[in-house]
């Protein structure tokens, strides 16, 4: 859509972000919903984060995406944060919104955990109910513990090579959700997986150029999960995600939790929701973007 004086100013805050395609997921919106709208780029040398919010509250700018290294340091320059961004302690949408009082704010959410929520629904991925099983320890691990603990999981396995980050995760998660059951190991525990759990891998090992790389290769990991989600969307299959294929295990890649989180953003920015036919035909485009292009 041509740029005009209503077009809606959208972007990413990052660095280095030469090697985004959010941009194009977010056009792939607006062509949909015939929206007009633009998504920049947008480099934050280090130390210049504050200023790129006064920024963005000066220029009026609709909406932002943050992602690496400013994901958490984001927080202390918003005037609200939502209540998840808080329990995650990472923050990847900035919007503008009005206040109680009428005032506007710039108020962070945190839309990973969303996004992961909306694929597994998408590709049918159970987790309410369901014996969970995570592998690593990182801010990833923690947005997905908290996502099983709000979609009402039984119970979660934190498996991690450093334990303790893991248990700092399960206080944390335990803290806001008493019922749920928490056990930590480190990634050779594998005997306290209980049977047919859905396994999230959030660890980079396995990420290209790395592609025979898994945090777990033990048979016994992948005879007991019946599904596997690994938030690595670059190679569409990862090692770990192919070994647990041989075992007859459902499993996802990570692209559809970077759609969905955009798709999120894109509804708290303009109010719109997609519907189900506009979000494949996005959907379907960026698959063919990402593997037949080799980004
Ligand atoms: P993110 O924020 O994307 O989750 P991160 O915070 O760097 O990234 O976390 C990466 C996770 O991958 C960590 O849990 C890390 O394990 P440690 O907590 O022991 O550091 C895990 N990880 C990274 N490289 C690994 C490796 N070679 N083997 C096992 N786990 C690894």
């Amino acid at each position: 859509m041509q740029i005009n004086g209503k077009t809606k100013v959208y972007g990413l805050l990052a660095n280095p972000v030469e090697h985004t395609i959010s941009p194009f997921i977010h056009e792939l919106f607006y062509e949909e919903c015939n929206h007009n709208g633009t998504y920049n780029p947008y480099l934050v040398a280090s130390g210049k984060l504050e200023d790129a919010i006064k920024g963005m509250k000066a220029l009026s700018i609709e909406g932002l995406n943050v992602t690496v290294p400013y994901k958490v340091d984001v927080m202390e320059y918003l005037d609200e944060i939502d209540d998840m961004a808080a329990f995650i302690g990472a923050c990847n949408t900035i919007v503008r919104e009005l206040n109680a009082d009428g005032r506007e704010i710039l108020k962070g959410y945190n839309t990973d955990w969303i996004g992961l929520k909306m694929a597994c629904d998408h590709e049918n991925i159970p987790v309410k109910g369901r014996d969970v099983v995570i592998v690593g320890g990182g801010g990833s691990a923690r947005a997905v513990a908290f996502m099983c603990q709000k979609e009402g999981a039984k119970s979660l396995l934190l498996l991690n090579r450093t334990e303790s980050k893991a248990g700092l995760i399960a206080k944390q998660v335990q803290k806001v959700n008493a019922e749920i059951s928490i056990k930590t190991g480190s990634l050779e525990d594998l005997h306290l997986i209980s049977k047919g759990s859905v396994a999230f891998q959030t660890t980079s090992l396995g990420m290209h150029p790395n592609v025979d790389k898994s945090p777990i290769e033990n048979d016994e990991f992948f005879s007991n999960v019946d599904f596997i989600v690994d938030i690595i969307y670059n190679p569409k299959e990862t090692f770990f995600m192919k070994k647990g294929k041989d075992f007859g295990v459902t499993t996802m890649n990570g692209l559809g939790m970077l759609f969905f989180q955009a798709v999120k953003a894109f509804e708290l920015w303009s109010g719109i929701v997609m519907t189900k036919e506009q979000l494949d035909s996005a959907f379907e485009k960026l698959d063919n973007y990402v593997y037949t292009k080799k980004i």
